[in-house]
């Protein structure tokens, strides 16, 4: 009976070699130490054998009982161990890892663009100004020459508080505050956000940016307007880009101009960007009207200033050829992440 005790406890140890999942585990359990354990079945021969015999026979089937608990408990925290490990190996992540293709931040292409832009003009010796979105009715309009009921406001509907504050339609409003703080002669930009009530589709959105700019001086005239905006473009656009002048209205200046540049997108040839036109209005500029050096509190009879906006998403739009300006605020990963 020792012997088939031994062979009992060898067949255990093989199956359990074999087990390779906790149900197994458990039939291999109730099958070698459950009621109807084979075990069982030798140790009912116990009854024809002498007490000595008896004695030896339970203690071994004691110890192999033992063994084969131990054997399987022991297999159990193996398979958990297992698991576990299995479990951190696949979903192991290396968080120090710098997955380049596409987690990098970076700045947004409107920032580069103003920094740039900022850079340029600050080397030619403007300070760089910022005003508030959230502006009142006479910086954003009346202090710029437009009266309540001026048609021109029509253009430049936008989101009114009911305190009667708006936010800023244009960063001319950072031309006043300028010159309430700064004496002349001064040269300044003000970049920043603009909003105002649009139908949004490839050129238009609600809040897009705009780099404001303003001399003031003794005889500043039209032929400086002209050559700081031409330097400007070439720093820009690293070439000479084809510009036209055109007469502009805008209540803010006397004369007005609009600046064109030829299409950086097709060229000149006309493409949807360019509305066929094959020319983009990139800059609005004229000579600072008398009414807004005086709501600025300057003489307009010692000083005269230009004046010019530029649109900063157009600007992105042309140098990295982007076709919807709706692009630049869809948080969309594939579109940001081609700037990084
Ligand atoms: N503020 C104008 C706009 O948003 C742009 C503009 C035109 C600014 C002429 C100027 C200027 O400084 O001289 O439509």
């Amino acid at each position: 009976m020792i012997e088939q005790l031994n062979q009992l406890y060898e067949d255990f140890k093989a199956q359990l070699s074999e087990v390779a999942d906790m149900q197994q585990l458990d039939n291999l359990k109730t099958h070698f130490l459950g009621k109807k354990s084979p075990m069982g079945n030798i140790l009912r021969g116990l009854k024809d054998a002498t007490p000595e015999q008896r004695k030896e026979l339970g203690m071994k089937s004691n110890e192999i009982k033992n063994a084969m608990t131990n054997g399987i408990e022991e297999k159990r925290e193996e398979m958990k161990k297992a698991e576990i490990d299995a479990k951190i190996a696949s979903e192991w992540i290396d968080v120090t890892l710098n997955n380049t293709e596409s987690q990098t931040a970076g700045l947004h292409p409107v920032s580069v663009v103003q920094y740039e832009i900022e850079d340029i003009f600050t080397s030619m010796g403007f300070t760089v100004l910022d005003g508030p979105h959230i502006e009142t009715d006479h910086y954003n309009f009346e202090a710029l020459n437009i009266p309540p009921d001026h048609p021109a406001r029509d253009m430049q509907d936008t989101f009114y508080f009911e305190n009667g504050a708006i936010l800023r339609t244009h960063t001319s409003a950072i031309q006043v505050r300028g010159m309430e703080k700064i004496k002349p002669p001064f040269k300044v930009i003000g970049p920043g956000k603009v909003f105002r009530v649009e139908r949004p589709d490839a050129t238009h959105e609600a809040a897009f940016h705009q780099l404001e700019g303003m001399v003031v001086g003794e005889d500043i005239n039209v032929a400086q307007l002209i050559s700081t905006m031409k330097t400007l473009l070439s720093e820009i656009f690293k070439r000479d880009v084809d510009v036209r002048l055109r007469p502009g209205f805008f209540p803010f200046v006397e004369p007005g101009f609009e600046l064109d540049i030829a299409c950086q997108l097709c060229g000149g040839k006309g493409c949807s960007v360019c509305k066929h036109i094959g020319w983009i209005e990139l800059m609005p500029c004229g000579m600072v009207h008398p009414n807004v050096l005086r709501s600025g509190g300057i003489d307009p009879e010692k000083y005269s200033g230009f004046a010019f906006g530029l649109g900063l998403d157009r600007l992105v739009m042309m140098r990295y050829k982007i076709e919807d300006i709706r692009n630049l605020h869809s948080g969309d990963l594939r579109f940001s992440g081609q700037f990084v």
